[in-house]
């Protein structure tokens, strides 16, 4: 008797602990489905980044000339055609779904041209063209302070104003490192479109080229609002306050107008603020909501944001606009041609002329030292001084001495006579030959001259090098938004690409 008792109990026991085993094969299945799934959605996602690199192979041409003027004559191209007819909805989607939404445009359409309702204006039907909406609502801030890695964090800090405000955000052009109207090339010179909306689902953005064409087609010039960011610890206007507040602004001069290409929109601008800092530490948080409940006002189609001073007004967001499909090809093929290999970031501009040379040679020491010691060869230089005609990559580096001249004679860049054995080859984006369809390119002339996309080149060549130096005291700007931006992309990826440092001074 006690003995079948026992047994019964082990044939549960072994029962209740197989049963135990089958859950937890079956959950170790569900697991592994899991992530297969997901390992799938990530290919469909690098995937759908290479059709982006298909289809946008062609760049947009300007819409805006040399001279920040819009080019009437200009004809539209069969490219433009086949483009537009591709993105037939104005504004970027996510790509999931797209269907749902085609559906949707037209499911509202056959609503909207329904007999009971009033029939549409000539304004309205274009508004629904451009913003699917009878009436548009944009966020447009058409000037961003500062170069990329600066303007890049601008940028991504209006998206919360446009959520805010529930307006569409007008992506600026841009070029020259910079994100504004005047530029010429269209924010995906720059960027990844697709990608920026992935990572702001619930925010409408539209290309200043599309919303240029929604000011040109409409009847009625759409109504504005223009609002001015003024940093009140930098006397960027007339009028001072010491503490966070909203005023009325002024009229736009012509200066103004003209300076920042405003005048190519066809808008009607009724009313004017300007936004004051005040002096001291800036409540980012109670500025949102200040430029909120200020602007939240139903009759502007348009809020345009003129801002200068490099004060940042809106709370903090780290994630960095992903950079283009081309301009991340440019940097593997680089990559690929020097790993491994040690970068150099010499920011020039804020050293001091007079130490350049004595810097230069300090740097080739240093780099023939790790090359021993790490058996690295390949050196890659990204700098500020002008590799490709005589304009600084850097907008704010204004003289170019003698001394700074010395120093690139030193490190043998500009000499095609160095030719010792123990010479150290610098490599560049120029030598790299980066973005050699482009380059020659009269359109992207001034690009290339001057700061631009090959700053972005550069900073994505640096996070994956093996050995990341920057320039110390007195060579170079030591605190630079570049440099930190590398270093904290080399700090995530460390591990990952067996990086030997971070980042060192020469
Ligand atoms: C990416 O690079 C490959 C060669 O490495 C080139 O064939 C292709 O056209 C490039 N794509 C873009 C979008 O630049
Ligand atoms: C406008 O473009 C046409 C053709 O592209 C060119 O001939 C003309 O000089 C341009 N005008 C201005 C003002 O840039
Ligand atoms: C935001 O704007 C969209 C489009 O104009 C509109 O459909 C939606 O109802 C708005 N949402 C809110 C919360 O007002
Ligand atoms: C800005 O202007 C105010 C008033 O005119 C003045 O008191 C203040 O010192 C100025 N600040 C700077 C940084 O120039
Ligand atoms: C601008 O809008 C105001 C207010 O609706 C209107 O009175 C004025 O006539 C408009 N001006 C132009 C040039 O369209
Ligand atoms: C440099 O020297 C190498 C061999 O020492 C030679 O093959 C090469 O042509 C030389 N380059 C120049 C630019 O003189």
């Amino acid at each position: 008797m006690l003995s079948k008792f026992s047994t019964l109990q082990t044939t549960m026991f072994e029962y209740i602990t197989i049963k135990t085993i089958c859950k937890i094969i079956l959950i170790f299945l569900l697991l592994s489905f899991l992530i297969v799934a997901l390992e799938l959605r990530e290919q469909e996602f690098t995937e759908s980044f290479e059709e982006i690199h298909n289809t946008d192979k062609y760049i947009e041409e300007n819409i805006i000339n040399e001279n920040g003027i819009y080019n009437d004559s200009k004809e539209y191209t069969v490219q433009d055609t086949i483009k537009e007819n591709a993105a037939k909805e104005s504004t970027v989607k996510v790509d999931t779904a797209q269907d749902d939404t085609v559906k949707e445009d037209i499911v509202e359409e056959d609503t909207i041209n329904s007999p009971l309702e009033t029939p549409l204006t000539e304004d309205e039907k274009i508004n629904i063209k451009y913003c699917q909406e009878k009436t548009c609502k944009f966020l447009f801030p058409y000037s961003h302070p500062e170069q990329e890695t600066r303007a890049n964090i601008h940028v991504r800090l209006y998206t919360q104003l446009a959520r805010s405000l529930n307006r569409t955000l007008v992506l600026s052009n841009v070029g020259n490192s910079k994100v504004r109207a005047c530029a010429l090339y269209p924010f995906d010179f720059y960027y990844d479109l697709k990608a920026f909306q992935k990572n702001y689902p619930d925010i409408r953005f539209i290309t200043q080229k599309k919303f240029f064409e929604w000011t040109k087609e409409r009847k009625i010039k759409p109504m504005a609002q223009h609002s001015r960011m003024v940093q009140d610890d930098k006397n960027d206007s007339d009028v001072y306050l010491t503490t966070m507040g909203v005023i009325e602004g002024d009229k736009l001069g012509s200066k103004i107008t003209n300076s920042f290409c405003l005048g190519i929109f066809n808008l009607n601008i009724t009313d004017y603020k300007e936004f004051h800092t005040g002096i001291g530490k800036l409540d980012r948080k109670a500025m949102l909501k200040l430029v909120t409940n200020t602007l939240n006002l139903p009759e502007h189609e348009v809020i345009m944001i003129l801002h200068l001073s490099t004060k940042e007004y809106f709370p903090k967001i780290d994630k960095v606009i992903p950079y283009s499909p081309s301009i991340i090809n440019e940097s593997k093929k680089v990559i690929k041609k020097l790993k491994p290999y040690i970068a150099v970031h010499w920011r020039m501009e804020k050293g001091q002329p007079n130490l350049m040379p004595k810097c230069a040679r300090e740097l080739v020491k240093t780099l023939k030292n790790l090359q021993r010691k790490y058996g690295i060869t390949n050196v890659y230089l990204a700098t500020d001084f002008p590799l490709n005609g005589n304009k600084p990559q850097s907008l704010t580096f204004h003289k170019i001495s003698n001394f700074h001249k010395e120093a690139i004679e030193i490190l043998g860049l500009n000499s095609r006579f160095v030719n010792r054995s123990d010479h150290i080859k610098f490599d560049t984006w120029i030598s790299t030959d980066a973005f050699s369809q482009i380059r020659d390119d009269p359109k992207y002339e001034s690009e290339f001259k001057n700061a631009g996309i090959h700053g972005i080149l550069d900073k994505l060549v640096c996070v994956k090098a093996k050995y990341f130096l920057k320039g110390p005291e007195g060579c170079a700007r030591t605190s630079s938004t570049f440099t930190n931006a590398i270093v904290r992309e080399r700090t995530k990826f460390k591990k990952k690409y067996k990086l030997i440092n971070i980042v060192s001074f020469w």
